[in-house]
Formats: structure tokens, C-alpha cells, sequence
């Protein structure tokens, strides 16, 4: 087996974002409102400080409106849903996007439900993950959807494959595995109290490694010629970032791989883009 080609989720993200650009000059010569994202962030964290401040910078290059909110880590829950509420209603603003995770005091469940459905450009409203659960797709949370997109890039068949997937997120692990579902592959999640894990991973086509463990999943573990799907960003001690799949050793078993950085990373945010976009023109549509 040679070495696994690699994703470019750097590049397919710059395709998507020149799609985006260009729609969205489209829309301003048709006289149509630019599309707006508000991205709001509560705290100091700082791997959320770093992911809003690409998110905003990308809303701007593509010629969208970007809407921010940066509030204290002490605000309380009744300030954040108020800011929803003027969000919601303000007619330039076609996404809210609130960083997760959200601190203590304040309850994420409903943050995300306060969120028009057709505002939600994180996918994360239960009205649109319904949607994805009965195959009518509407607003799709945006690494799941971003990372169909690299697999389908690959050209490779996905109906029948047998798609394992590690980690249980809202974010990840369970919209991953629909979006897979919707693409006819067989699907097994995997969580913290899965037994044999390394079994699962070897009887894997396609394995998605969403669970926030720096290198976890080892080379040897992938049956040869696995498409892996690095969703992990984790930052090491010298400051450099990896994922949760041990590259070095993967890819001399995996036919296809994302690299971390320059793979998933970057199509987040594309398909944020793309997503907001899309809900400008369902707000349209009446
Ligand atoms: N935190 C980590 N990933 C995400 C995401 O996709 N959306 C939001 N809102 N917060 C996140």
C-alpha cells in the first residue's frame, strides 16, 4: 500500500468560497440585500477567540455583512437570549451563529432553540436537525456538511460503505453519522464507553475522528485503503496543532486522508458561508 492521497480541505474550501463570492455578487447586481451573519462569542476562551476571528474575516472577504458580538464570560442567560430576540428581527442579519461552548450559567439548549430555524446557520436548531433526521434537509451543521463535501471530492462510491464514526457530539458525531446515513453508508458511532474500539476502526471504509483526543486513533488500527476523516484540532504543548488520528502512522495505511491543519478547518467555515447564503435565500422565499 503507498502512501494515502491527501484531502485538500484548503483548496475545496477556496472553491467554496469563490461560489459563495461570486452568488453573492450576483445577488448585489440583481439588487438583492447582501446576506449577513451575526457571530456572537460570550468569554474569553481562546480556541473560540481564534475560530470567530476566521469566521468574521471570511464573512467580510466574501463580501457579506459581518454582524459581531463579543460579550463578557459573566453574562447572564436572559442578556444573551434578548440579543437573539433583536437578531432575530433585524431584517440585514440572515444568520446567528452563538460560539460554543457557552459558559456555565448559561444554558446552550436554550440559546439554540431561541434561534430562528431559518436564522440557524449552525444546523444546531431542533427544528433542522429533525429535518436531517427525515432526509429533508434544510440548514445542515457545517463540519458535518463540510466533510461530506471532501469525502465526495475524493470520487470514491460512499452507498454501502461502512462509515465508523468516533465521538457522539450535537456538532459532529451525530449529524455525521445522518449525513452518512442520507449518503446510503452503513453507520456505527462509537462513544467513550464503546468496547474494542480498535476492532470497530479496523472494520471501517470510512472512519470520522471527532472526539477530541490529540493522535488517538493509531495507523495500525485502519484497514488498509480507509478514508479518514480527521475532524480533531487539538493544540499541543509547543503550540503546533494536530488532530485525532495519528497522521505519520495513518497515512501509510488510509487511501485517503485530511491533514490537520489545511483539512476539515477550513471547509467549516466555507460551508458557514454556503449555509448562510442559503439561509438569505430561504428567508426570501417567503
Ligand atoms: N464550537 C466548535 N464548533 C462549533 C461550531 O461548528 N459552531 C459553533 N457555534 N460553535 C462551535
Amino acid at each position: 500500500m503507498s502512501t494515502a492521497k491527501l484531502i485538500d480541505g484548503k483548496a475545496i474550501a477556496a472553491l467554496v468560497i469563490e461560489e459563495v463570492k461570486i452568488a453573492v455578487a450576483e445577488r448585489k447586481s440583481k439588487g438583492l440585500p447582501r446576506p449577513g451573519l451575526a457571530v456572537i462569542c460570550v468569554g474569553d476562551d481562546p480556541a473560540s477567540a481564534v475560530y470567530v476571528r476566521n469566521k468574521r474575516k471570511r464573512t467580510e472577504e466574501v463580501g457579506m455583512l459581518s454582524v459581531s458580538h463579543d460579550l463578557p464570560k459573566e453574562t447572564d442567560e436572559q442578556t444573551l437570549l434578548a440579543l437573539i430576540d433583536k437578531l432575530n428581527g433585524d431584517e440585514a442579519v440572515h444568520g446567528i451563529l452563538v460560539q460554543l461552548p457557552l459558559p456555565p450559567q448559561i444554558n446552550a439548549e436554550r440559546v439554540i432553540e431561541r434561534i430562528h430555524p431559518k436564522k440557524d446557520v449552525d444546523g444546531f436548531h431542533p427544528y433542522n436537525v429533525g429535518r436531517l433526521v427525515l432526509r429533508m434537509p434544510t440548514l445542515r451543521p457545517c463540519t458535518p456538511f463540510g466533510c461530506m463535501r471532501l469525502l465526495k471530492e475524493t470520487g470514491e462510491a460512499l452507498a454501502g460503505k461502512h462509515a465508523v464514526i468516533i465521538g457522539q457530539s450535537n456538532i459532529v458525531g451525530r449529524p455525521m453519522a445522518l449525513e452518512l446515513l442520507i449518503a446510503r453508508c452503513t453507520i456505527t458511532v462509537c462513544h467513550s464507553k464503546t468496547y474494542d474500539l480498535p476492532k470497530l476502526i479496523g472494520a471501517a471504509d470510512i472512519v470520522v475522528a471527532g472526539m477530541g483526543k490529540p493522535r488517538f486513533v493509531q495507523g495500525e488500527w485502519l484497514k488498509p485503503g480507509a478514508i479518514v476523516i480527521d475532524v480533531g484540532i487539538n493544540r499541543l504543548d509547543d503550540g503546533k496543532l494536530c488532530g485525532d488520528v495519528d497522521f505519520d502512522s495513518a497515512k501509510e495505511r488510509a487511501s485517503w486522508i485530511t491533514p490537520v491543519p489545511g483539512g476539515v478547518g477550513p471547509m467549516t467555515i466555507a460551508t458557514l458561508l454556503a449555509n448562510t447564503l442559503e439561509a438569505a435565500k430561504w428567508q426570501e422565499s417567503a
